[in-house]
């Protein structure tokens, strides 16, 4: 790390977060929360001017081709800054055309083009790579909510990526062969764990908290003159790995397919190299199904019936997501906030309604239910779980 990389993580790590406490303690006094507008005007000023000043002797110093993680690292930086810059109005996406924060921007065109991800904060940089320093990770604010978001969205990323590799290593044995049961045991007790981790979030976390003082670091916002989606907690190849494999959800259905092209440059190459890997790849749904005149051998029934249930826990995993967190931390808050606020809401720049309509069909694919108006694998699960009892 140079001295002025050290110098701005060290900023990241202290001042940063001392500001944007302060800032929301100020938004937290108000009647209305959700209005920044007018509010601690200087504390945004010393925000964005100390940012600035340690950015541009960053940009000065040029390439110093220290490899990918620590390139990495500093786009997360920039990006955090650019982020709070936007959370607090400092930037406004609708109000410009460019970006104002000129140097902040350039740094992270260039970084990010030159490793091959956005040129954006994404997920990775406070979940799955956020280096901690003395049992203190980065993050935007001091507030339990804050906290236990991001703990728990690793958490849930971590135990999602289990279950992906493990249903990784079935690829080269075959859905038939013994070892693959061993395989979905192990992914299987993965997606228990992406439920228990999603139910103490859902237990513990604060509606009001999380919508009026996390979620808001987490908006789109400008880099030079193109606007970039918020990081949400699927920005990793993991998920798509499971429904592909399983078979849940098809690269080829337009609708799934636009979700993988739009988030491909925001997880990290690794997972990009993952993703693409697995989209070519037949799924075990569709393995079995040609399998069916073996329903009378042993591992037919062992791993059929464990294959299924495995599907039944990636669609729970679902329809907690949706029908839990999605509702009680975004759906139902956005119903009491002033309207003036609302087109704000979501991360990825969409009117809610349609956000909550795209995921709702990721949610009935995953757990296989009848749907008319989508390809969902209902038909198939029941063919499947017919042969089991037909044996
Ligand atoms: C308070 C908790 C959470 C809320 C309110 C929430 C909400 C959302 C929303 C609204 C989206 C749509 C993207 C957008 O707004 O731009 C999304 C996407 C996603 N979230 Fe969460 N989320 C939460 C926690 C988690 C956790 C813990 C996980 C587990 C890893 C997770 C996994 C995903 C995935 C995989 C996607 C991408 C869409 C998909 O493939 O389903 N989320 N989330």
């Amino acid at each position: 790390m140079t001295q002025n990389t050290q110098a701005f993580d060290h900023w990241i790590r202290t001042r940063f977060v001392a500001l944007n406490n302060e800032l929301e303690h100020l938004y937290r006094l108000q009647a209305d929360r959700a209005n920044v507008e007018g509010v601690g005007d200087d504390l945004k000023a010393q925000l964005e001017s100390e940012g600035r000043e340690l950015i541009v002797s960053l940009l000065a110093e040029g390439n110093t081709d220290e490899g990918f993680d620590h390139a990495f690292d500093l786009l997360g930086n920039v990006g955090l800054y650019m982020a709070a810059c936007r959370r607090h109005e400092i930037t406004e996406p609708s109000r410009e055309r460019v970006s104002p924060l000129t140097e902040a921007s350039a740094l992270a065109m260039h970084i990010g083009a030159s490793i091959g991800v956005t040129p954006r904060f994404a997920t990775a940089h406070l979940t799955t790579h956020n280096r901690a320093q003395g049992g203190l990770y980065k993050r935007f604010t001091d507030l339990d909510a804050e906290k236990l978001f991001v703990d728990y969205n690793t958490k849930g990323i971590l135990a999602y990526k289990r279950a992906a590799d493990a249903l990784l290593k079935i690829q080269p044995l075959g859905i038939d062969h013994p070892i693959a049961y061993d395989l979905l045991q192990v992914a299987k007790q993965a997606l228990r764990d992406v439920i228990d981790s999603n139910r103490v979030l859902f237990q513990e976390l604060d509606a009001d908290d999380f919508f009026y003082c996390v979620r808001p670091y987490y908006k789109p916002y400008r880099v030079g003159s193109q606007v970039y989606r918020g990081a949400n907690a699927g920005d990793f190849a993991g998920i798509n790995v499971i429904d592909m494999l399983l078979g849940l959800c098809n690269a080829n259905e337009p609708g799934y397919s636009q979700m993988l092209v739009d988030k491909f440059l925001y997880m990290m190459p690794e997972d990009q190299a993952i993703l693409r890997d697995c989209m070519r790849r037949n799924s075990f749904m569709d393995d079995l199904l040609n399998m069916m005149h073996l329903r009378h051998e042993p591992w037919y029934q062992n791993n059929v019936k464990l294959f299924l249930e495995v599907c039944a826990l990636h669609g729970e995993t679902a329809i907690q997501h949706h029908n839990e967190l999605v509702t009680k931390y975004i759906a139902e808050p956005s119903k009491t906030m002033e309207q003036q606020h609302m087109s704000k809401v979501t991360a990825s720049g969409p009117p809610l309604p349609v956000l909550l309509n795209s995921l709702e069909k990721l949610r009935d694919r995953r757990a296989a239910v009848y749907r008319s108006d989508i390809k969902t694998r209902f038909d198939d699960v029941q063919a499947l779980t017919a042969s089991l009892e037909a044996k």
